[in-house]
């Protein structure tokens, strides 16, 4: 029994409806996907209509047909004038606007080692120091012999180095800068060497085999211990506050007569004792001594009329202590993490 051309126009023009209405709703390029699939996929509702066609009478099936086809022209026609515009406001939305700045690449900065050693050497030359560049690689005459430290003094078992073949090795403190200056220059002589030095040490929390320290020399008629502890004092408050206090020690070594290590009072506990001075309220920075008359000699100065003090200092240990950092290792580890924080 053929369907009625009439049901079959009500179920066509339903559809119309339907799309009609569900379009109204749509407000982006996914859902008028979501629309096509339902009404124009294989399973659709619009092709689900065209085996009507077979259920006509005969003369009936072209109007039928017609219909049809008109409806999914229309149906598609309409998608795909909603998706352009769609497409083309979306497109509006992301506009590129090539007049805005461009993204700032990441902008490196100096190594917190490095940064500690510029703040040191501004201090000194605030006081007065002129800048000595050092040599990494030395000769044992200038890292030792100059420095009254002749070839088996036993002082010599804590400056274990690297050799390079023939009198060259890498050099154990900045001390041997002391030496070059002094050849150079006559007094006054007021100079810090910032640099890099070298020493057999294993690597651990405070021993790296590479480390930096920066080298004090003052060598002038009249110069006394009391003008190294008072160049140290104002060092240390510039340094690290104007409550730091500082503490000379006795101590030895060959190229200073007499000599001291000096230590600055904790920073961390004000000098009441914590973990990181060890409960003893002082933290040892490095030593510092009046130049040795024997020193003198070895560079053409008369210790008759000239006297001097010198002072050495440890740029990690130093750091350490300013940026709170409790393994020496890190510094040189090249992680951007780290070093990004400074
Ligand atoms: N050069 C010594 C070291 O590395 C430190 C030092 C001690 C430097 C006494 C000095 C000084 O100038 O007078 O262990």
């Amino acid at each position: 029994m053929p369907d009625s051309m009439q049901n079959i126009l009500d179920r066509v023009a339903a559809v119309r409806n339907e799309f009609d209405k569900q379009i109204q709703h749509v407000s982006s390029p996914q859902e008028v996907e979501e629309l096509r699939i339902a009404f124009m996929s294989r399973k659709g509702k619009v092709l689900a209509l065209f085996p009507l066609i077979g259920s006509v009478a005969a003369d009936e099936k072209p109007r039928i047909g017609a219909e049809l086809n008109a409806l999914k022209e229309n149906i598609q026609n309409t998608l795909d004038t909603l998706k352009q515009q769609l497409d083309d406001d979306h497109r509006h939305d992301t506009f590129f606007d090539f007049t805005l700045p461009g993204k700032k690449p990441p902008r490196g900065g100096l190594h917190p080692l490095l940064q500690v050693m510029d703040e040191i050497k501004t201090i000194f030359i605030g006081m007065g120091f002129r800048v000595e560049e050092g040599m990494e690689i030395e000769t044992d005459y200038y890292n030792f012999e100059a420095l009254n430290i002749p070839p088996h003094h036993p002082s010599r078992d804590m400056h274990d180095t690297f050799y390079l073949g023939g009198e060259y090795l890498l050099r154990t403190h900045t001390s041997p800068v002391q030496i070059h200056t002094m050849e150079n220059q006559q007094p006054p002589i007021r100079m810090i060497a910032p640099g890099r030095c070298f020493r057999k040490d294993t690597p651990d929390a405070t021993h790296s085999p590479m480390f930096h320290q920066v080298e004090g020399l003052v060598v002038d008629r009249g110069v006394s211990f009391a003008d190294l502890k008072g160049i140290v004092q104002a060092f240390a408050q510039k340094m690290l506050g104007e409550g730091v206090r500082v503490r000379f020690r006795p101590s030895f070594f060959p190229f200073t007569e007499p000599s001291a290590e000096y230590d600055f009072s904790c920073i961390f506990c004000r000098g009441k004792g914590c973990r990181v001075c060890k409960q003893t309220g002082w933290l040892e920075i490095s030593g510092a001594g009046m130049v040795d008359p024997a020193v003198f000699g070895f560079v053409n100065i008369d210790p008759e009329i000239y006297s001097g003090y010198a002072f050495g200092m440890g740029v990690e240990r130093i750091a350490m202590l300013l940026l709170g950092v409790h393994d020496i290792r890190i510094f040189y580890d090249n992680d951007v993490r780290f070093l990004e924080q400074f």
